[in-house]
């Protein structure tokens, strides 16, 4: 193991500028990384980020969250673990598959997505983030739980103030504060509603949530309360990254874009190799509840574990020619790319493998369909080279495009 001086550091300008090469040089030379500033152990090669988000030998805990989330959500399922968190996963998880996404949500994300290119359309020229990404997911939440989405701009507010606490690596206090604040300003909006929704119950989650018996016992106000704010930022900031990213991924490969303009069935390749090659979650943490022995050095127990995912995503040893945007490739398979048996990490593996990956994928299938129906000749704008953005959730930062409105 080593404290890799000559790597650029994952908190520099440099790396966040353009992690990848630094990411293969960790996987090649430095696979166990001992990181002063964050005070934790970074783990980069396929195998290790797998292995860690398994967990076969119950060697890892998610008592990370206790610190990373804990403060701005409330206690939440990411924190839980054995039968409190499979009962509480229980609850959530037919609300996002199945015939309740299909029946009841399906039509939400499509009205959602048509309402936001509705804004558009015949304008001839949009971005991709702002007018579209970084609206859709978090209306469809809003949508799902009953709660009024003229509060979108505030609901972004929160989830971005969130995932900057969770992602704040370099302890930034303004990033701290904001977090803090979040937490009191979202449970003085959600708790009124709460209380409300268990008076006259909708059709809609929140109600199913209020109704729910967990062992026996309803939830809290404040349980429930963390759940949302837990699904406004879990479904929010991921999904807006991952349809600016297909997007971004498919505008600079134009070949691979005509591909699946032509032939729509390719969609959810095309989003399962955006997962691989650009996954809106860089990095997940994970605690030690042992010493373990991991690429040749010691994690000893108790410790913070750094998998990263944007690096293990593009291990040579697993994916070949990784740096590659390729819908085509063999090496990832689109069927299992949504469930616990994914290729890529992008939504982690094992016991807290992402519980929306379906939602995620049904918004993004609706999503691009609709752009490229309402843009044939879609194009990035003159001259335009989209850049990614962020360290721990990462997307491109704006994606001005063109095209020739569709006249009706
Ligand atoms: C492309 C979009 C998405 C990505 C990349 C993503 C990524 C992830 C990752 C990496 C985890 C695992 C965290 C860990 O193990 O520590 C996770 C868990 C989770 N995700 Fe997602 N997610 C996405 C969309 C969604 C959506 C749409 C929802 C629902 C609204 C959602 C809700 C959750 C929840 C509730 C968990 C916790 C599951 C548990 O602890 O058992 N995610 N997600």
């Amino acid at each position: 193991m080593s404290v890799a001086p000559q790597l650029p550091d994952i908190l520099s300008p440099e790396f966040a500028a353009d992690p990848y090469p630094a990411y293969a040089v960790m996987r090649e030379r430095e696979p166990l990384i001992w990181h002063e500033a964050t005070r934790s152990y970074i783990v980069s090669r396929y195998e290790d980020v797998e292995r860690i988000f398994k967990d076969k030998k119950s060697e890892f805990t998610t008592d990370n969250y206790d610190w990373q989330l804990e403060p701005v959500h409330g206690r939440t399922i990411l924190q839980m673990s054995g039968r409190e968190h499979a009962v509480r996963r229980a609850l959530v998880a037919p609300a996002f598959r199945g015939s309740d996404l299909r029946e009841k949500f399906l039509p939400v994300i499509e009205r959602n997505s048509r309402e936001l290119v509705d804004t558009f359309r015949a304008a001839g020229s949009a971005d991709i983030v702002s007018d579209y990404a970084t609206r859709f997911p978090v209306n469809v939440i809003a949508d799902m739980l009953g709660l009024d989405k003229a509060d979108h701009a505030r609901f972004h507010g929160w989830y971005t103030a969130v995932i900057a606490f969770l992602g704040n690596l370099a302890g930034d206090p303004d990033v701290t504060a904001a977090g803090e604040r979040t937490r009191v300003e979202f449970a003085d909006y959600m708790i009124p509603v709460i209380k409300e929704r268990r008076e006259k119950p909708g059709d809609d989650l929140l109600s199913t949530l209020c109704a729910a018996e967990v062992d026996g016992v309803r939830m809290s106000d404040e349980d429930i309360k963390a759940f949302c704010s837990l699904l406004l930022a879990a479904g929010g900031e991921t999904t807006d990254k991952a349809i600016a990213g297909i997007l971004a991924n498919l505008l600079t490969h134009p070949e691979q874009l005509a591909a699946v303009r032509a032939d729509r069935s390719l969609i959810p390749a095309a989003f399962a190799e955006t997962l691989r090659y650009t996954p809106p979650v860089h990095m997940i943490m994970r605690q030690s509840a042992v010493d373990v022995e991991v690429s040749g050095g010691t994690i000893p127990a108790g410790a913070t574990v750094t998998c990263l995912i944007g690096a293990a995503n593009r291990d040579e040893r697993r994916f070949s020619h990784p740096d590659r945007f390729d819908i085509f490739r063999d090496d990832l398979s689109t069927t299992s790319a949504f469930s616990a048996a994914a290729d890529h990490l992008a939504f982690a593996l094992g016991r807290h493998f992402c519980v929306g990956a379906l939602l995620a994928k049904a918004e993004v299938e609706t999503g691009v369909n609709h752009l490229l129906d309402a843009m044939p000749d879609l194009r990035l704008a003159d001259g335009f080279d989209p850049v990614e953005q962020g360290v721990f959730t990462r997307g491109p930062q704006s994606l001005p495009v063109r095209f020739t409105p569709v006249t009706a």
